[in-house]
């Protein structure tokens, strides 16, 4: 492939009130850690991005903004082209982020006191939208064969009324197989579990993997699932709070609807709006190219665990720029696991007890960042583990 980009820039965030290095000071104590924590990108956001806000800014006034026709096309077209998923444009929703889809959906669509089923160690916002609305969490712990995460099947809860599911999984990086994915949605069918496939890591599939949709394996199961998906991991705009969700089911779609609009939080903001146009229909190219860069990177890392720190297991991931890191072989306590990877190797890692059950040992390491940053970090925690 001829490459027109690079990620090898080392581009200094510090001072841009980003999340990832302005708030290092306040939840790690120490504002000069290498940050590989939160799920954001050290790279360029893409110039086309770039260029279709610099061109919206050419006209002078920023003031209330709709959605036009090509922009809900753009998702409609993204969503065939990279995923082979057909959708009507009417199905598509706007929402300000993904988090607030998830809590969206748990408010519109279930009533307090009952149970949602969320499969931990997982993005650790889902349990909030499920307990911060007065629903009850079923955990569905997933478990773990020939070092692979797997579902659970034969603990799933029957009578729950939602399905919080992160497909590809973060922290894992992997995908479910056709074969799993069928299994649960069915089960979700004959129980009448409505499903929340939040796939917002689905653009980012790793090492030729195909992304399926929980939504496309049958008219029965798109009719009680919520698909979402945005460009903010992708594309690096998580700043810009833009994203969709595709609800087919036109009753789900309206009760979601109501509930946003009774929050009045659908509107959005102008680059958003600009951003997620330029990137569903511009992005081929640069996201190639960024794949090619990830892989790279985890194969790296993890030739030198496998060389170096054997210790530290770490599963190839399918999908997403995180590695899920087993730590349990350092024979650390939690407490000295973070003092260790702080104030030893400088680094600002996730711990994996965020993720809830299932997390305990691990670490997730964040990769999306120029190769020589990732070098730096490997090298001090083999050069630290060296010196214990
Ligand atoms: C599975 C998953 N869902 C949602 C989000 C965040 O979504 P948003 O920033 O659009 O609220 C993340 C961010 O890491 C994520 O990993």
């Amino acid at each position: 492939m001829k490459k027109t980009y690079s990620f090898d820039e080392i581009i200094n965030r510090k001072g841009s009130n980003c999340v990832k290095y302005d708030l290092l000071d306040k939840l790690y104590g120490d504002s000069d850690l290498l940050p590989m924590w939160v799920a954001d990108m050290d790279f360029k956001t893409p110039d086309f991005i770039i260029q279709a806000i610099e061109d919206r800014l050419k006209h002078p006034i920023l003031g209330y903004s709709i959605r036009p026709e090509y922009f809900t096309e753009s998702v409609v077209q993204w969503m065939k082209k990279r995923h082979n998923y057909s959708i009507d444009p009417e199905w598509v929703v706007f929402t300000p982020g993904i988090v607030p889809a998830l809590n969206i959906a748990v408010l519109s669509l279930t009533q307090a006191g009952e149970e949602i089923i969320v499969q931990p160690p997982v993005y650790f916002p889902f349990f909030s939208a499920v307990t911060d609305h007065g629903r009850i969490m079923s955990e569905n712990q997933l478990k773990t064969e020939n070092g692979e995460m797997k579902i659970n099947f034969g603990s799933l809860n029957k009578n729950a009324k939602m399905l919080l599911l992160s497909s590809p999984h973060n922290p894992g990086g992997m995908i479910w197989s056709k074969k799993d994915l069928k299994k649960l949605a069915e089960f979700c069918l004959t129980n009448n579990i409505t499903i929340v496939s939040d796939e917002i890591h689905s653009d980012l599939m790793l090492f030729g993997n195909k992304h399926l949709p929980t939504a496309s394996i049958s008219p029965e199961i798109e009719n009680i699932t919520i698909t979402c998906i945005a460009p903010s991991k992708t594309f690096n705009i998580a700043g810009l709070s833009s994203s969709v969700v595709i609800i087919s089911n036109r009753e789900m779609r309206e009760k979601f609807t109501k509930t946003l609009n009774s929050l009045h939080i659908g509107m959005g903001n102008i680059f958003g709006n600009v951003a997620l146009e330029a990137a569903y229909t511009k992005g081929e190219q640069w996201l190639a190219e960024l794949i090619d860069y990830l892989e790279e990177n985890i194969n790296f890392a993890i030739n030198f665990f496998e060389a170096k720190i054997p210790q530290i297991k770490v599963i190839k991931p399918q999908a997403t720029y995180m590695l899920w890191l087993d730590c349990r072989g350092l024979g650390m306590s939690n407490k000295d696991m973070r003092k260790f990877f702080t104030d030893n190797c400088n680094l600002a890692l996730s711990d994996g007890r965020q993720f809830g059950r299932g997390g305990e040992g691990f670490q997730r390491l964040n990769l999306a960042c120029p190769k020589s940053i990732l070098e730096t970090a490997l090298e001090s925690i083999y050069n630290n583990l060296k010196q214990k």
